[in-house]
């Protein structure tokens, strides 16, 4: 059997699927990699330095700013063949999870019910000091170029700065969201793990967990990021090429 045929049978014969995606998935909606980093807009930040609590209490203008472009860049984005894909995945009465690294909303645009965000979200900001959700409404506002320097807004409750609701380097990621990720990956019978570089931790580790438990992970990437796992397939190509074909042969049970 082929990996197209093999992917297939365990799609229909799973009951519970794991959908695991990165940065690739929201690629062709035209939001960059973060490996895609190091050119165009984004070649004058350096994401370690500009991510985190430090900067923000240095220059909170620039970091609020850096995040308002980028919530910008989303919101002008539409969700692409993938994710529909996956929305449509749980239309064959199966349990599906989605478990996303991705900081935008477009699985959710897409149609697809209760994702978790392990990195944040960029949609909810919070405040620093309280560290509430802060109401979207509260921070609307056009950003006239990337890198323009805008004053957060205060929260309020406690009159703190509100900053980006997205997991900052050196943070933990949400407890919660974790926990449930873990279990999913503990528990599914699939995980369809997709765009992603698997170099970032502790996300990265979800797949083993998949496989120490006994699942099939199906990865999806242009480039092959197999570990070489007996129970792992590799559908090499773009998510949004890829992905509507397979699901759409999984849902024929
Ligand atoms: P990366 O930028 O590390 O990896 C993107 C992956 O998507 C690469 O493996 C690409 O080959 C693949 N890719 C590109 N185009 C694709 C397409 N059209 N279809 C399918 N795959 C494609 O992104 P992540 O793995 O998501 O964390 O990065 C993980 C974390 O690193 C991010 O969540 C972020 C960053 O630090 C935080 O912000 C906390």
């Amino acid at each position: 059997m082929d990996v197209l045929e093999n992917t297939t049978t365990a799609l229909r014969q799973a009951e519970h699927i794991m959908v695991f995606t990165g940065a690739g998935i929201s690629a062709e909606s035209g939001i960059p990699t973060f490996r895609d980093r190091l050119t165009g807009l984004w070649a004058r930040h350096d994401p370690q330095r500009l991510e985190t609590a430090k900067a923000f209490r240095e220059n909170p203008a620039l970091v609020w700013g850096w995040y308002l472009w980028r919530r910008q860049q989303v919101l002008q984005a539409q969700p692409n063949a993938a994710h529909r894909a996956i929305a449509r995945l749980a239309d064959g009465g199966r349990q599906v999870t989605v478990i996303t690294q991705n900081i935008d909303d477009l699985h959710e645009r897409a149609g697809s019910q209760d994702v978790v965000h392990l990195h944040g979200s960029l949609m909810i900001p919070k405040c620093f000091a309280c560290h509430r959700p802060a109401e979207l409404s509260a921070v609307e506002q056009p950003v006239p170029h990337e890198g323009a320097l805008i004053e957060p807004p205060r929260c309020t409750r406690c009159n703190g700065r509100l900053r980006s609701g997205v997991v900052w380097f050196g943070e933990d990621l949400p407890a919660g969201a974790w926990k449930t990720a873990a279990q999913t990956a503990r528990s599914c019978d699939v995980m369809l793990s997709i765009g992603t570089s698997g170099v970032v931790m502790p996300a990265a580790s979800l797949p083993d967990l998949a496989l120490a438990a006994g699942a099939v992970v199906i990865h999806i990437n242009p480039i092959d990021v197999c570990m070489d796992e007996p129970k792992e397939l590799m559908l090499i190509g773009e998510a949004g090429q890829v992905l509507p074909a397979l699901i759409e042969r999984g849902l024929a049970r």
